[in-house]
């Protein structure tokens, strides 16, 4: 559970405590954290993402990060891509990618790429034919708390369908509200101010991501955000943020929910830096050599999208059983 507590380190400007419900030291996955000690202290001090959603095997994939800042999740996911694999950083703010382009350098040496296999780009995230960016171009679309501060959320989601190879995956992580915000909730100066206008319901945004193309949106981490500012908690009327991480799977045949086919699918436990389990989602955690029972949109991922490989599938979709139950 390193992922979840990992968001208790979460940078929110300060109107955020901690939240309650996590417990144990604050920190990266195990797995980054070696890789994070050779990341520049201003690229990683200047970290305002909200999540992990640095990708499992990602090893000579092309990957592309919407709104990345100065950087921080690019290198992250460069090493993990390896020198025959690429990242992309897109971000509109020529400052930010500034800061991220003058350590792209020594960030390459200490990781030991010959070559660099980054790339920052400017451009809006909304539109990202503007900034070149070509059809089926990236194997995984990353985004650490960027995506709610573009209004048109679902043009955004339709341009990372648009740019994902079938069988890729938008990885993300985000604020989000557990209810429509009201009006006076969205024009509270200090919700401006923290960026939280833009959070949508969580479930809206489900089904944003279903028109976009992606029929079956998983959370693989929630965590309740609490207001530091006790007066703003008040005022926001009951409503709660959540910081919450989100797989998209573009791929066409998976159905709006998880239909029983009998099927279980083993986890081989062959993920770099995963040798004991694999966190699918919050429904799906597979510990590595035992088999267990996956409903068909689940299967479906497994072996359709670059996890192929690491699981066995056990059982096919020839006759079906129902809705799938766990
Ligand atoms: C909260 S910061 C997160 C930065 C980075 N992902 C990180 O974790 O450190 C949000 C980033 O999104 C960028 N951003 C916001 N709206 C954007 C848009 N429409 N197009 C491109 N970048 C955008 C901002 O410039 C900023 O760098």
């Amino acid at each position: 559970m390193d992922d979840v507590r990992w968001s208790a380190s979460f940078r929110y400007g300060g109107a955020f405590d901690p939240p309650e419900t996590v417990a144990g030291p604050a920190g990266p996955p195990r797995r980054l954290r070696e890789i994070l000690s050779r990341i520049p202290d201003e690229v990683v001090d200047r970290f305002s993402g909200c999540g992990s959603p640095i990708p499992e095997a990602i090893e000579g994939c092309r990957v592309l990060d919407l709104g990345c800042g100065t950087g921080r999740d690019v290198f992250l996911c460069a090493a993990l891509a390896g020198p025959g694999g690429f990242v992309m950083g897109l971000d509109r703010e020529v400052d930010l990618l500034a800061v991220a382009r003058s350590h792209v350098e020594a960030t390459m040496s200490r990781l030991g790429h010959p070559e660099p296999n980054v790339a920052f780009r400017q451009g809006v995230i909304e539109n990202l034919g503007d900034a070149g960016l070509e059809d089926e171009g990236f194997d995984v679309v990353i985004s650490n708390r960027a995506v709610n501060m573009v209004p048109d959320k679902l043009r955004v989601l339709r341009e990372v369908h648009r740019v994902l190879k079938a069988g890729g995956e938008f990885y993300f992580a985000d604020v989000y509200a557990d209810r429509r915000l009201p009006p006076e909730v969205t024009r509270d100066p200090e919700v401006i101010r923290e960026q939280l206008g833009g959070a949508l319901y969580v479930g809206d945004f489900v089904r944003k991501a279903r028109q976009a193309g992606f029929p079956d949106p998983r959370i693989v981490s929630r965590q309740p955000l609490n207001l530091a500012d006790a007066d703003l908690q008040n005022r926001l009327g009951g409503v709660t943020f959540w910081a919450v991480t989100f797989r998209l799977f573009k791929l066409a045949d998976l159905e709006d929910g998880e239909e029983d086919y009998g099927q279980a699918a083993r986890y081989r436990g062959t993920i770099p830096g995963c040798a004991h389990h694999f966190v699918l989602d919050a429904d799906n955690r597979f510990e590595a050599g035992l088999a267990r029972r996956a409903g068909g949109n689940t299967t479906r991922i497994l072996e359709a999208s670059r996890l192929a490989g690491h699981f066995e599938i056990l059982g096919d979709r020839d006759r079906h059983f129902g809705p799938f139950r766990p």
